[in-house]
C-alpha cells in the first residue's frame, strides 16, 4: 500500500488503521444517527476495557478492495441498520453490495476474506417484515468468504428494546472478543471523550443558540436540507378534532415560499423541535447549573476519530439542553451506572445502582414510568418530581458536563407524513399531527403523571403561539384534553427571535423525499387504507388527482375522466362527530373526481357489528373484497397503508391476503400471501407506517 504521510489514498482505511495504530474499524451503516451511536459506543467500551483505540467510519468514505488487508491481530465491526422494506441505509449501499457480489475482488484478486475477524450488531425494527436483514446478510456474506465472526451476531429491536438487546448481547462479544483478540479486560480506563470550557469573552454574534447549521448562524443562503433546516413560517396551525374529543390533533401548514424547497406527495417533513422547558429546567437544577444557564461554552473533542462534537459549538449550557440533545427520552440503563458516581447522597447513589443491574427495576420504576434523566436525578435524591423544578427543590449533582454530552444522543427531528399535494399547495406543505400525550405507568415511586410527545408538543405549542390563543383556555380543569406543556416565548421564538417575526411564527423543518407515491397513469385503481393520522398522506394523494382532474377536465371536459381508474379511501376513527379528519372536505374532493373518489369510513365507536365489536378498516375493506379483488386482480391496481404499524397494518395485511387468496380460488396463507408479496415486489403494494 502507499505511503501514509499525506500522500495516502484518504479512502484507504487500513492504511489509516496503521498509521494510527488502531487495531479496531467500526463501519457503521446509519440513516439517522443511531446505528452511529451504538458504533461509537463499541469504540469507547473497546477503549474503556481493553485501552483498544478504534476508528469510526462512514463506510461511504472508504473503499472495500483491501478489506483483506485488515492486519491479522485487528478486526472489523459492522453496526448495520435495516431501513425501510429491508434496505440498506444510503451510506451502506456500495459495503452491502461488494461484500454479496461475488465479481468484487478485494487486492488479493478474489473475493474471499479468510481469517477476517469481524463482529455484527444490527439494528432493525421487528414490526417491520424484514427485521435485521441487512445485518444477517453481512454475516451470511463474510462467512461465506471465510471470515471469522467474534461471537454471536447481535440483533437489537427499535420497536420496543434496543437498548437491552445490546446490553444483552455486548458483554459475551466482549469475552469472545477478548480471546480471540488476545487482550485483557482492565488495561483500559474511563477517559472524557470532550474538553468543556466556560468562555468568558466570546462574541455573542457567534454563539450558537439553538441555529442549527453555520449558515443558520451567519444567516447566509445556502440550499435546505437535513443538515441546514429551514424555519418555515407557519401559516395556517389549527385543531382538527371537535372541542368535545380528548386528544389535540393539529393541522400546520408551513410556508415555503421563497425557500427553493420543493416537495412531492407522500413525502416527509423532518421538524426540529425543542424541548420542553420544565424538562431543561429540571437537569438544569440538577447539574447545579441552573444559575450559569447562559454561560458560553466550548467542546473539544480529544479524540476527533471516536467522538465528534455532536451539535454547533461555541454555545450555551441551556441551548445544549434545550436544543441540541435529547433529555425527553427515557433514559438509558447504562447511563444511571454512569452517573451514580456523583451522587449527592449514598442513598442516591444506591438508587442509581440498583436501577443499573437490576433489570426488573430499571423496566418497572424508569421504561414503563417513562422517566427522563431529569426526574431520575430528582427522584433518587428525594426531591419532589411534581413541582417546578428550582435550585431550592432539587439537589445538584456534580456530573462534569462532558459526561453529558458523550452521553445523551443528539435532538432528531421529527417525521411527518406530509398532508398536501405541491399541485394544489406549491408554497405550502401541511401536516396532520395527533399529539401525543399519555399516563405513564405508576410504580410504588413514581405516581401516575402525563408525557409529553416532543415534537407535537412542539408543535401545539406553536399553534397557540401562532394564533395568539390563550393557553390557560386549554389547561382548563373543565377540559378533558391533557394540559400543554407550556413552552415560555423565548424557547419557540428560537434564537434571537429567528423563530418569530411579528406575529409569525416558524419551525425548523426539512423535506425527506419517499417513494410512497401514487402509480403516474391515473388509469389505475388505487386503493387507499389509513386511518387516523394514517390519512395525513391520502390527502396529499387525492389533492395530487384533484389538481391532475382540473386540468384534464379544461382540456376534454369531465369525460376526459371516464377512463381513470377509481380511488378509494378506507378511512377510520372513533366518532364522525368527534375525530373524522378533514369532514369538510372530501365531498368537495369526490365532486370534482366526478365519482372517481370514494371514501369508505370506519366509526369504531359509533358503529358496531351484531356481536358487539368494532367495525375497522379492514372489516370494510372486507365487505368490499369484490370490488377490491377486481381493482387489484383485474385492474392492475395499487395499494398504499398508512398508519400504526404493530396492529392495524397487520390486520389489513391478512385481511388482504384473505381477500387476494379466495378471489384466487385459493387460500389467504397460500395464493393470497404469494400474491401480496408479489405486489410488495412489483412496487404496486407501499406502506408508510410508524409505530
Ligand atoms: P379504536 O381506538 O376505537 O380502537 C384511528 O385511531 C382509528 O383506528 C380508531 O378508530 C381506532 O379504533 C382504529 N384502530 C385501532 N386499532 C386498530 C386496528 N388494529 N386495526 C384497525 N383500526 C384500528
Amino acid at each position: 500500500s502507499k505511503a501514509s504521510n499525506g500522500g495516502g489514498n484518504p479512502r484507504d482505511f487500513v492504511a489509516k488503521m496503521k498509521e494510527s495504530k488502531k487495531r479496531i474499524v467500526i463501519f457503521y451503516g446509519s440513516q439517522t444517527g443511531t446505528a452511529e451511536e451504538y458504533a461509537i459506543r463499541l469504540a469507547k467500551e473497546a477503549k474503556s476495557k481493553f485501552g483498544l483505540a478504534s476508528l469510526v467510519c462512514d463506510p461511504e468514505e472508504y473503499d472495500f478492495e483491501n478489506l483483506d488487508q485488515v492486519p491479522e491481530d485487528s478486526c472489523v465491526f459492522f453496526v448495520m441498520a435495516t431501513y425501510g422494506e429491508g434496505e440498506p441505509t444510503d451510506n451502506a449501499v456500495t459495503l452491502c453490495q461488494n461484500l454479496s457480489d461475488d465479481s468484487f475482488v478485494f487486492t488479493n484478486g478474489e473475493h474471499k476474506l479468510p481469517g477476517l475477524k469481524y463482529v455484527v450488531f444490527g439494528l432493525g425494527n421487528r414490526t417491520y417484515e424484514h427485521y435485521n436483514l441487512i445485518s444477517k446478510n453481512v454475516d451470511r456474506d463474510l462467512e461465506k468468504m471465510g471470515a471469522i465472526r467474534i461471537g454471536e451476531r447481535g440483533e437489537g429491536d427499535d420497536d420496543k428494546s434496543m437498548e437491552e438487546d445490546y446490553l444483552e448481547w455486548k458483554d459475551g462479544m466482549w469475552e469472545a472478543f477478548a480471546k480471540i483478540m488476545n487482550v485483557e479486560e482492565g488495561q483500559g480506563g474511563d477517559s472524557p471523550d470532550f474538553a468543556v470550557t466556560e468562555a468568558v469573552d466570546h462574541p455573542p454574534e457567534k454563539v450558537y443558540l439553538g441555529e442549527l447549521s453555520a449558515r443558520a448562524l451567519t444567516k447566509s443562503k445556502g440550499i435546505h436540507d437535513a443538515k441546514n433546516p429551514y424555519p418555515a413560517p407557519i401559516s395556517v396551525a389549527r385543531e382538527l378534532f371537535s372541542p368535545n374529543a380528548d386528544r389535540n390533533c393539529i393541522h400546520v401548514e408551513l410556508n415555503i415560499e421563497g425557500s427553493g424547497i420543493t416537495y412531492q406527495h407522500g413525502d416527509h417533513v423532518g421538524v426540529w423541535p425543542s424541548n420542553p422547558e420544565v424538562e431543561v429546567d429540571r437537569l438544569l437544577c440538577a447539574l447545579g447549573l441552573y444559575n450559569k444557564k447562559d454561560t458560553v461554552i466550548n467542546i473539544e473533542s480529544l479524540d476527533p476519530a471516536l467522538a465528534k462534537v455532536p451539535f454547533p459549538v461555541p454555545t450555551t449550557y441551556v441551548t445544549v439542553l434545550r436544543n441540541y440533545i435529547d433529555i425527553s427520552a427515557v433514559a438509558g440503563r447504562q447511563i444511571l451506572g454512569v452517573l451514580s458516581k456523583f451522587a449527592p447522597t449514598p442513598e442516591a447513589e444506591a438508587f442509581l445502582k440498583s436501577l443499573n443491574s437490576n433489570k426488573d427495576e430499571y423496566h418497572q420504576v424508569v421504561a414503563n414510568g417513562c422517566l427522563k434523566l431529569g426526574e431520575i436525578l430528582q427522584l433518587a435524591a428525594g426531591n419532589d418530581t411534581s413541582a417546578a423544578p428550582t435550585p431550592e427543590n432539587t439537589a445538584a449533582w456534580s456530573i462534569p458536563f462532558d459526561i453529558i454530552v458523550s452521553s445523551i444522543p443528539r435532538l432528531q427531528p421529527r417525521y411527518y407524513s406530509i398532508s398536501s399535494s405541491p399541485k394544489l399547495h406549491p408554497n405550502s406543505i401541511h401536516i396532520t399531527v395527533v399529539v401525543l400525550t399519555y399516563e405513564a405507568v405508576p410504580s410504588e415511586r413514581v405516581k401516575s403523571h402525563w408525557v409529553y410527545g416532543v415534537g407535537s408538543n412542539f408543535l401545539l405549542n406553536l399553534k397557540f403561539a401562532a394564533n395568539g390563543e390563550n393557553v390557560a383556555l386549554l389547561n382548563d380543569a373543565q377540559s378533558t384534553r391533557p394540559a400543554l406543556v407550556t413552552m415560555p416565548s423565548y424557547a419557540i421564538e428560537g434564537p434571537r427571535g429567528a423563530y418569530k417575526q411579528e406575529t409569525v411564527y416558524k419551525a425548523p423543518i426539512h423535506v425527506r423525499r419517499s417513494t410512497f407515491r401514487l402509480p403516474t397513469n391515473p388509469k389505475s385503481p388505487v386503493i387507499m387504507i389509513g386511518p387516523g393520522t394514517g390519512v395525513a398522506p391520502f390527502r396529499g394523494f387525492v389533492q395530487e388527482r384533484v389538481a391532475m382532474a382540473r386540468r384534464t377536465i379544461e382540456k376534454n371536459g369531465p369525460e376526459g375522466l371516464a377512463d381513470w381508474g377509481n380511488i378509494r379511501l378506507y378511512f377510520g376513527c372513533r366518532r364522525s362527530d368527534t375525530d373524522f379528519l378533514y369532514s369538510d372536505e372530501w365531498a368537495d374532493y369526490s365532486k370534482e373526481l366526478h365519482g372517481k373518489f370514494t371514501m369508505r369510513n370506519a366509526f369504531s365507536r359509533e358503529n358496531f357489528k351484531p356481536d358487539g365489536s368494532k367495525i375497522y378498516v379492514q372489516d370494510l375493506l372486507w365487505e368490499d373484497h369484490e370490488l377490491v379483488a377486481d381493482a387489484i386482480l383485474n385492474g392492475k391496481g395499487y395499494i398504499y397503508i398508512c398508519g400504526d404499524a404493530k396492529s392495524m397494518s397487520k390486520a389489513v395485511e391478512e385481511t388482504l391476503c384473505k381477500i387476494l387468496g379466495e378471489a384466487k380460488g385459493g387460500t389467504a396463507e397460500v395464493e393470497g400471501v404469494a400474491e401480496v408479496k408479489l405486489l410488495k415486489e412489483r412496487s404496486r403494494m407501499l406502506s408508510d407506517v410508524w409505530s
